[in-house]
């Protein structure tokens, strides 16, 4: 299941992507605020990385104005490895290189036709281990040391 989440800035991309992954046939669960409401990102990114983080969820994408705040968040949760991206080579190589289970992108950034080959590319790469699971795992250590 991909867990997929926003706040108030992005609530017209989050629907664009909820109908792109029901075409696609994916399973998903909506953790984000709907229409009218209002959503701090922060909060957003809580409720869908521990989704994450309890195998709840496989995966995640996160949607704020920027992309910037929702990701400073999510990776505030251990375990998370939360990327924001606007480009496709980014997308593709944080799952290549970095592991990354969380997909975040700006609603005032990126049109619905990039963010849907974002979450294209990010859900159908996998990672490729070797010398960049060592350096996974230095950022595990990481989130033991701080
Ligand atoms: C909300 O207005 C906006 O600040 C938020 O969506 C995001 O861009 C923060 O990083």
């Amino acid at each position: 299941m991909i867990a997929i989440g926003n706040d108030h800035a992005a609530v017209e991309l989050k629907n664009e992507i909820v109908e792109y992954l029901k075409e696609k046939g994916i399973e998903y669960k909506d953790f984000g605020c709907g229409e009218g409401e209002k959503c701090d990102y922060p909060n957003a990114a809580e409720v869908v990385c521990k989704a994450v983080v309890n195998g709840e969820a496989e995966k995640a994408i996160l949607i704020c104005g920027t992309g910037v705040g929702i990701s400073i968040a999510a990776n505030k949760v251990k375990g998370i490895r939360a990327a924001c991206c606007s480009d496709y080579f980014s997308a593709k190589y944080t799952r290549l290189h970095n592991d990354a289970n969380v997909l975040c992108f700006g609603a005032r950034v990126v049109g619905a036709g990039l963010a849907k080959e974002l979450v294209d590319v990010f859900l159908n790469t996998e990672f490729e281990g070797g010398r960049h699971a060592r350096r996974v795992d230095l950022i595990r250590q990481m989130e033991e040391n701080f």
